[in-house]
Formats: structure tokens, C-alpha cells, sequence
């Protein structure tokens, strides 16, 4: 008997590339479809998945009534009629975040998943990360007291402005996002109140770095800090990403160098150190729970929900505008970007890199 989970995939740049791998590593799913617009991408998906269909037009997806479950993995601006046809279709969907373009469209995306009774799940792959679970479990012992500080920090030399994904936004948009969601997660309530600063680096016309504090309605205070700005074009380039969570009693906090992640937990009984593998964006993690949600017919109450992605993509918008309505100042110059922007056509093993066809 054929128990595999029948899925087409639609986007196969480097995310789609990403779901293919762990799809074909757990040897839980057909790929019986891939598409995507750009002929290079096509051949690559012939050579790496022979045994699927390889096409240019997602509408044989939808409607081949043997399909149970859709990969959205393109753009941002095609998601929601791909969230929409899929729910019309009768099929799960797994999308990349943000859900849609816009603010309006991510909620119209919202309603159509939630109109149904089909599974639909949005990678904020940080939720299904190993040391943000381990965190939240030692601070819900009670072991930091109360949970009073959250500091998070994501600096990469990653994606600069006008190399792709320009439907979803500034680098605090596109990125910033999963910060900004991993943030509420653990405050476990919504935003009260926001200031944020950003700086326009290299003159360009978007905040390439940001940073926003606040508090949440609960009390907690947070800040964020996100940029792709960290070091482009230093000759052994770098990253500085961290966690630091404070209570009233004790800290928890973690810091990853994009191979191991480290976690350190000081609490009122308990002091760990764990370091474990860092696990990537967890793609294996989240088609898991889908699989295992899709077999049992019950949702798997870990995956992250789209109405989680609307929320944290409307509050990253929310602290870009507050920045763009303070001083927002301009340093450095295009012309340093065109640099930065060459070298990462010529990188091979950078952060973030989009594939080169
Ligand atoms: N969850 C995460 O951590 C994370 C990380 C990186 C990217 N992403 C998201 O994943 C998405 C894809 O990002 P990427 O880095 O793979 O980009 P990419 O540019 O490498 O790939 C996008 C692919 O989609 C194809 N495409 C575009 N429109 C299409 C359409 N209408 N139908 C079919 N194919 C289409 C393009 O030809 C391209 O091959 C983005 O929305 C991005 O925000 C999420």
C-alpha cells in the first residue's frame, strides 16, 4: 500500500531546493509536482527529482484531485491566490512566510485558511527550533522568576537590498519578522507600546538595519535588533545572533554560530549549558509535524498557525514605519552597495545567498 503524502511545490529557488531535501530525506512524501516560472530552476528540479513532474503552470497542482497537500515556496506576491486555490482545491497547505504582500492580503490569506477545515502551517521556523523550546520550558519551571526582559539580536552580512525578494520588504521585514513573532511567543501576549530606529545604510532608500524596543500588554519589555549590514564586505565576514532572556530571578540565553547552537541556563535550582547542532531553518522539523498531522487527521498543535505570520508581519511593518516617521538617517553610499552586491554574485558559501542559476 502506498502511504506517502502526495505534494506539489510551487517556488524552487532556494527554500523550494531546502523542502525537497528533507521531503526526500524523511521518505514520508511523493513530490509528484514542481514548478516553478524559471526554465534554469525547472532543469535543476528534472535533475534532482526525476520522478516528479516538472511544470511551468501551477494550475495542474490544484487540480489534480490526488494531491493532498501544496508547498508554497515562490514569492510573496503570489502567495495568497496559492493559499486561496489550494483551500478551494481541498488541499493542506505548508507556506513560506510572509503569507501575502500586503497587510490586507496576509489577513484575506488568514481568512481562507481558517474558512476550512484543510491544515495550513507558515515556517516561522524558530518555533520549531530546539533551543527556543528548551528555553521557554526551563522559564515555564519558573526557574528565571518572572519573565521580565527580552533581548534579541540577529546580525548577518545577509541579503542586500535589490539582490531579490523585494515583495517581502526590507531586510526587517523579510528576516526581521521571525524575531519579531519569536518575541511574542515568549511574552506570550500581544505589543502594547513601540520605538523604533533604523538607519537607511549605504543611501539606500529602505532601513537595511533596525532596532525596536517596547512592551508587551503582559508588562514584559523586549528589543530587537535586525540588520543585514553586519560586516558585507569584511574579508572573513561574521554574524552576531543571540537570545538573552531576563527575570526576576534568574537568565536564560543562547548564541549560535549557524552550525552549533548554545544555550545557557541560569535559573534559581538549575544551571545547564547545552550545545547541539543549530538545525538550520528546522524544514525537517515542521514537514514532520505536517506528515503526522495529515496521517492522524489531527492537527499537530506545534505548527505555527498563518495567523501567527500576519501578526508578526504586521507588527515588523508597524516598527518600520515608527522608524521611517522618527529621524531616519542615510550613511554611506550606493556605491558601496554595487560592491557589496558584486561580491555576493561571485560567493560561494555567504549568508543568504540566493541560488545562481
Ligand atoms: N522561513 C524562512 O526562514 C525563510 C528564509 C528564506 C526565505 N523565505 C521565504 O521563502 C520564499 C522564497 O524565498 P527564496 O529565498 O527561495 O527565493 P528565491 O528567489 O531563491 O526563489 C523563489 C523561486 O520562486 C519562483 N517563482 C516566483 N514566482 C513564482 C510563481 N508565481 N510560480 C512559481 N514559481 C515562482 C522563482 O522563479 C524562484 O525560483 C520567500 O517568500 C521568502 O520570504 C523564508
Amino acid at each position: 500500500m502506498n502511504t506517502l503524502i502526495k505534494v506539489g511545490l510551487i517556488g524552487f529557488g532556494r527554500m523550494g531546493r531546502f523542502y525537497l531535501q528533507e521531503m526526500q530525506k524523511s521518505g514520508r512524501w511523493n513530490i509528484a509536482y514542481i514548478c516553478d516560472l524559471n526554465p534554469a530552476s525547472r532543469k535543476l528540479a528534472k535533475e534532482l527529482s526525476p520522478e516528479s513532474k516538472v511544470i511551468e503552470n501551477e494550475q495542474e497542482i490544484f487540480d489534480d484531485k490526488t494531491v493532498q497537500v501544496v508547498g508554497l515556496f515562490a514569492l510573496a506576491n503570489s502567495r495568497k491566490e496559492q493559499i486561496e486555490k489550494a483551500i478551494q482545491s481541498g488541499k493542506h497547505v505548508i507556506s513560506e512566510k510572509p503569507i501575502a504582500d500586503t497587510i490586507e492580503r496576509e489577513w484575506g490569506a488568514v481568512k481562507a485558511a481558517e474558512s476550512s477545515n484543510l491544515f495550513s502551517t507558515v515556517n516561522l521556523y524558530l518555533r520549531n527550533s530546539w533551543y527556543h523550546k528548551l528555553i521557554k520550558q526551563f522559564i515555564d519551571k519558573g526557574e528565571i522568576g518572572e519573565l521580565a526582559i527580552i533581548r534579541i539580536c540577529h546580525l548577518t552580512p545577509g541579503l542586500a537590498p535589490g539582490e531579490g525578494h523585494e515583495y517581502e520588504g526590507p531586510s526587517f521585514h523579510d528576516c526581521g519578522m521571525h524575531y519579531v513573532d519569536i518575541t511574542k511567543w515568549y511574552a506570550g501576549c500581544n505589543f502594547k507600546t513601540w520605538n523604533a530606529q533604523a538607519v537607511r545604510m549605504w543611501n539606500y532608500k529602505d532601513p537595511w538595519w533596525l532596532q525596536c524596543h517596547g512592551t508587551f500588554e503582559n508588562g514584559v519589555v523586549f528589543d530587537i535588533t535586525q540588520g543585514h549590514v553586519y560586516g558585507q564586505l569584511s574579508k572573513n565576514q561574521t554574524h552576531n545572533s543571540y537570545i538573552d532572556i531576563i527575570g526576576t530571578e534568574g537568565i536564560a540565553r543562547m548564541t549560535h554560530d549557524f552550525k552549533t547552537a548554545v544555550v545557557e541556563l541560569h535559573g534559581v535550582t538549575q544551571t545547564i549549558r547545552e550545545e547541539r547542532p543549530f538545525g538550520g531553518k528546522n524544514i525537517d522539523v515542521l514537514c514532520d509535524l505536517f506528515a503526522d498531522s495529515v496521517e492522524l487527521n489531527k492537527r499537530h498543535p506545534g505548527l505555527p498557525q498563518l495567523r501567527d505570520s500576519a501578526i508578526a508581519s504586521e507588527y515588523a511593518w508597524k516598527f518600520l514605519e515608527d522608524a521611517k516617521n522618527k529621524d531616519l538617517p542615510a550613511i554611506g553610499e550606493i556605491h558601496t552597495l554595487e560592491k557589496i552586491i558584486e561580491r555576493r554574485k561571485t560567493m560561494k558559501n555567504g549568508y543568504g545567498l540566493l541560488q545562481q542559476l
